[in-house]
């Protein structure tokens, strides 16, 4: 198949809404990461970004949605706390799980009785999903396992030919995936994003748990809220270091490790560096953070970097989203001195 790749202005959302109405894949932007889009009522098309990006079949998609009307048919009902939080967080980097209804395919929800629901902030994401007028289906648009696409031209690497569509839309503003929270029973964060547990417990005057997947391994045999937390996930092929340490220790860490290792360092670490370096943001600075992970990850491969040594980011607020990426991409192994 011969990939078309088109600006995400109007005449491309219009060549991806006809596809997307025809039960064909496009990959898209949103202010997330890029995500790999279906009409998510089409089971047929849905079982076909399982086979593209080699999803395992027990990993349920998200709904995307550009207004809220298209929430209700999805679920089974909308509570209280589901209406405040989509009120002071959507459109955003947040999603919402709720009992699903028969409209939404079990092959969608893989299986699962409820359906995770979000509407992006992103103009030409919500333009996409208005112009089909469906609610579009889509995990992030990379080969599972390998990191989040951020730019059009991560899609390229991981979907060329194997897709119809890419629109670019640019780089993503935040660059990790959405907030997932779960409203099944009490309020629980299943993924940490930019929208952070404590902004959702202030906007629903209570409490709000984040499940303990989004820091620890699993132990074997646990089922999990999350399918997606089971995954090693986010993982360059070389391999990632959690160095937990202040910026001398880092530092001499690094000067010391075997060839072929490279460090993944906050903005001025590279300047005293012995190694070579990739900048992901600025200490303290989560959003920066966040921003260039991914591309830092996948630029690792590109440059052939054996082994990574990566400096640890904060563990609260919205660099929680961070630390939780960084942990899955080294597969919780995390170097204290
Ligand atoms: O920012 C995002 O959320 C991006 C963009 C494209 O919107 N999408 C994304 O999708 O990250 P994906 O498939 O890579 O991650 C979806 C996560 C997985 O961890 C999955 O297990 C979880 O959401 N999930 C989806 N539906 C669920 C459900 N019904 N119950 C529990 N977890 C669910
Ligand atoms: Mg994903």
């Amino acid at each position: 198949m011969k990939t078309e790749y088109l600006p995400c202005d109007e005449a491309g959302i219009a060549r991806g809404a006809e596809l997307l109405r025809r039960g064909e894949l496009v990959a898209i932007p949103t202010e997330t990461v890029y995500g790999l889009a279906a009409d998510a009522s089409n089971e047929d098309a849905v079982r076909r970004i399982f086979t593209v990006k080699g999803r395992p079949q027990d990993n349920p998609l998200i709904v995307h949605i550009s207004d809220l009307r298209m929430w209700e048919p999805l679920v089974r009902g909308i509570p209280a706390d589901a209406l405040r939080l989509a009120e002071a967080f959507w459109p955003g980097p947040l999603t919402i799980i709720l009992k699903k209804s028969g409209a939404v395919p079990l092959a969608t929800t893989a299986g699962l009785d409820s359906v995770a629901v979000r509407m992006p902030s992103h103009e030409g994401a919500r333009a996409l999903i208005a112009a089909c007028g469906l609610p579009l289906a889509a995990p992030s648009a990379n080969l599972s396992g390998l990191p989040s696409p951020t730019t059009a031209e991560h899609c390229r690497r991981d979907l060329d030919g194997k897709v119809p569509l890419v629109l670019d839309g640019g780089e993503c503003r935040y660059g990790i995936e959405s907030t997932v929270v779960s409203l099944l029973g009490e309020p629980t964060v299943l993924r940490p994003g930019a929208v952070t547990a404590e902004q959702l417990a202030e906007a629903l005057g209570k409490p709000v748990a984040v499940s303990h997947a989004a820091t620890e391994p699993l132990a074997s045999g646990e089922t999990v809220a999350s399918p997606g937390m089971k995954y090693r996930h986010y993982a360059p092929r070389a391999k990632v270091v959690l160095i937990e340490s202040d910026r001398a220790a880092y530092l001499r860490l690094l000067e010391e490790a075997p060839a072929g290792t490279w460090g993944m360092v906050f903005e001025g670490d590279e300047v005293q560096a012995g190694r070579p370096t990739l900048v992901y943001g600025r200490e303290h600075d989560a959003e920066s953070q966040m921003h260039s992970l991914f591309s830092a990850l996948r630029r690792l491969d590109d440059e052939g970097a054996e082994r990574v040594y990566v400096r640890c980011p904060d563990h609260d607020g919205e660099a929680l989203g961070v630390y939780n990426r960084l942990l899955r991409a080294a597969g919780f192994e995390v170097k204290h001195i």
